[in-house]
């Protein structure tokens, strides 16, 4: 199961990949907004919710720019989110920083690109070995700070 949310700037682009990747068999947990104006805080807290909770399995964020809502998921313990906008930083944020949560923004990226993106950012596995060792370093971060 996968977290998804957006504000009133991803309507339409959150759709859109809800649409494209659940004919691809993934399930979605919409967590709005469904189009009336919202602030990306309390989205993003509760898209973060469902995946520290364990209950989906990683998270999709949408803005305007998708900064927003990267900065407010990064201040979720246990949450790792990557503002992405091209094939290899998405790739390799789930190879090296073991993202869970994906960030776009709807005002900079078009609908196909996020969706080609969405699905990189699922179907990629996180490689482990010494990038666990600086995953722990980050949570040593986050539990000291
Ligand atoms: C909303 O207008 C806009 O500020 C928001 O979508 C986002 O871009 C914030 O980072």
């Amino acid at each position: 199961m996968i977290a998804i949310g957006c504000d009133h700037a991803g309507v339409e682009m959150k759709k859109a990949i809800i649409d494209a990747l659940s004919a691809k068999g993934f399930e979605f947990k919409d967590m709005g907004t469904d189009g009336e104006p919202c602030d990306y805080p309390v989205v993003a807290k509760a898209v973060c919710g469902l995946v520290t909770s364990g209950e989906c399995e990683r998270g999709i964020l949408i803005c305007g720019t998708g900064i927003g809502m990267s900065i407010a998921a990064n201040k979720v313990k246990g949450i790792r989110a990557a503002l992405c906008s091209d094939s290899f930083s998405t790739r390799f944020t789930r190879l090296h920083n073991d993202s869970n949560i994906m960030c776009m923004g709807a005002r900079t990226l078009g609908c196909g690109l996020a969706c080609d993106l969405a699905e990189i950012f699922l179907t990629t596995g996180f490689e482990g070995g010494r990038h666990q060792r600086r995953i722990d370093l980050i949570t040593d971060i986050e539990n000291n700070n």
